[in-house]
């Protein structure tokens, strides 16, 4: 029997996904080991494996079919532009990706000006100026504590991710607008999707119910 191989977002997307797929009955053997630094898990008996990769790289296993299915935030999802199918909201690691910055900055984000953007989503805000609020401002690529750039001046405001809000608020920044909600997705290979559309519709399903549960 041919693998179901599963790409998994490294971390805590990893752990609740691994959660998931234990209460449909499918176990990885070693997954749970905290200290392990293995990339790849398998459950020989049923065809499964699953491994670890970095968020953005995902959609690219699942695009080239190296993955059938990736599990993956839908920021990544929506800044990677790949050609993926995108089938199951799971739910959790709810979040919503904002435009933030001072209060101050709101005057200048509304005034129509050529503001700066910093962001680790560079699609995303790009898209997001463009298409929605029809605004041309300078995008400025960051690879993370994007809530500095407004506080030491590189940009007026930023693109990011919003949880709690802490990061935020300890900064003295806040949120602006809202751009969209994010949450953890299934997606899946297109090819895949015709070839093992029976083993993977039965994923999907017991997945679903797993959720419905819960
Ligand atoms: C993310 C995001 C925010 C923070 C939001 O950063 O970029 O900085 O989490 O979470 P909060 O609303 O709960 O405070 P992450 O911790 O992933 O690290 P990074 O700065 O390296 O991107």
């Amino acid at each position: 029997m041919r693998y179901i191989t599963v790409a998994l977002t490294k971390g805590r997307l990893a752990r609740q996904t691994l959660d998931l797929f234990e209460r449909i009955g499918i176990r990885a053997e070693g997954a749970d080991d905290s200290r392990t630094r293995k990339l790849i898990f398998s459950n020989e008996e049923l065809g499964i494996r699953f491994f670890m990769a970095k968020g953005p790289d995902v959609p690219t296993y699942v695009a080239y079919g190296a993955a059938d299915l990736g599990i993956v935030g839908r920021d990544t999802i929506l800044e990677e532009g790949r050609k993926i199918y995108e089938v199951l909201d799971l739910g959790y690691g709810r979040c919503r990706m904002c435009i933030c910055g001072p209060e101050s900055a709101r005057e200048a984000l509304n005034s129509g000006d050529q503001i700066r953007v910093a962001t680790k989503y560079p699609n995303i805000a790009k898209d997001y100026f463009l298409n929605r609020r029809h605004q041309t401002v300078e995008i400025i690529k960051l690879n993370g504590s994007i809530e500095l750039a407004p506080i030491v001046g590189l940009s007026e405001v930023i693109c990011d991710i919003v949880e709690t809000g802490s990061t935020l608020r300890e900064n003295g920044l806040a949120v602006l607008e809202e751009v969209c909600p994010i949450s953890a997705r299934v997606v899946v290979n297109q090819v895949s999707m015709k070839m093992e559309s029976e083993r993977i519709n039965d994923l999907i399903t017991r997945l679903k119910e797993a959720l419905n549960e819960s």
